[in-house]
């Protein structure tokens, strides 16, 4: 079976798709590994591809594709506005194991947008029109957007949905809020289901899905196809199987504090190497439990203690401290 095959199997199921974010600097081929460990996600998003006239495919985000450890297809994501340049990735991706490429119009990144780049394309609608049709043109497997509402406000998307089904995009990711907004305030699921019901292909709803509840109401609410999750799988692994499990009507897995401990001892082992100095570990693994407030009681008073961390054994005694069952 192809990539392509199996992507569109899975899409074809009755279960709603559930798909790991792109995450830069986090959603690298050992933590897709590491997500596997415990259930997964059925589809998985590289880290963006910076594409422009002088780039070549980035060795490393490159590796999770050429040793993709899920048996689970895979989405090559790039993020760029230059349209030769674009095809040209886009050509030199699908010579690999990729289901879909899938082009990035939602990152929120100063240094990204100020170059009309991801989210900044937002603002540019005639121009993301001429990517979507080049990309359309270069892509003969699935071609995919990863989408915000809009740059700084809500209804470029009404702008941009008929421009998808124009071209024909394979599957649209929305994350339910604009640029500006970065990750603040509520997403709008609405607009979301707003535009999953005018859209002719499949639809993912992105956007703070922090457990199985939440993820049954969402895609309830919305009618989407599927759900792209996050930062809710970085703090709980668990989450894929638990909407698995809710979904099909099973006992859902409840981890213990002593399964949470051993979940970051995990993740430790994954994100740093044994060469590094201890100090530089640490101060890695705080980028990713910086995401673990949302389930703890005192989510202050954790980020205050873990970002003060030296040392391992520190770290861990503040994990064991607040992550409780
Ligand atoms: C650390 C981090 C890195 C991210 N990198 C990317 C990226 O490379 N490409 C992308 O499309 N979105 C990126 N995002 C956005 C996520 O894919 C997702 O849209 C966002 O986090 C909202 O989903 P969530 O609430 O489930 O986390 C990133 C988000 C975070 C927190």
């Amino acid at each position: 079976m192809t990539p392509v095959q199996h992507f569109e199997q899975l899409l074809a199921r009755r279960e709603p798709l559930l798909a790991l974010a792109p995450m830069q600097d986090v959603t690298d081929l050992g933590f897709w590994r590491l997500m596997t460990r415990y259930g997964g996600a059925d589809v998985y998003y590289t880290e963006y591809f910076r594409v422009h006239p002088d780039s070549h495919l980035e060795k490393d985000i490159l590796t999770s594709i050429t040793h993709n450890p899920t048996d689970r297809p895979v989405v090559a994501q790039m993020i760029g506005n230059d349209i030769p340049s674009l095809i040209r990735g886009a050509r030199e991706l699908q010579e690999h194991a990729v289901a879909a490429i899938d082009l990035n119009l939602g990152c929120p990144a100063p240094v990204v947008y100020k170059k009309c780049a991801g989210g900044g394309l937002l603002r540019d609608v005639p121009r993301v029109e001429g990517i979507l049709g080049a990309l359309r043109e270069a892509v003969s497997i699935k071609f995919t957007v990863k989408t915000r509402l809009g740059f700084d406000d809500t209804e470029t998307i009404d702008v941009l949905v008929p421009l998808f089904a124009k071209h024909g995009v394979d599957l649209v990711t929305i994350h339910g809020r604009t640029v500006t907004q970065m990750y603040r305030d509520g997403v709008r699921y609405d607009l979301i289901a707003k535009a999953k019901a005018s859209l002719p292909c499949p639809v993912l709803a992105n956007g703070n899905v922090g457990s199985h509840g939440e993820a049954e109401a969402v895609v309830r609410q919305t009618g989407v196809h599927g759900l792209m999750i996050g930062r809710g799988a970085i703090r709980n692994p668990w989450m894929f199987e638990q909407i698995r499990q809710h979904l099909s009507g099973q006992a859902v897995f409840q981890p213990t504090a002593a399964d949470k401990l051993a979940y970051i001892e995990a993740l430790y082992e994954t994100v740093t190497t044994p060469q590094t100095r201890e100090l530089d570990q640490v101060n890695r693994i705080k980028k990713h439990l910086n995401f673990f407030g949302p389930d703890l009681d005192d989510s202050t008073a954790f980020l205050h203690e873990m970002r003060r961390c030296t040392t391992r054994s520190g770290l861990m005694e503040v994990c064991t401290r607040h992550l409780k069952a």
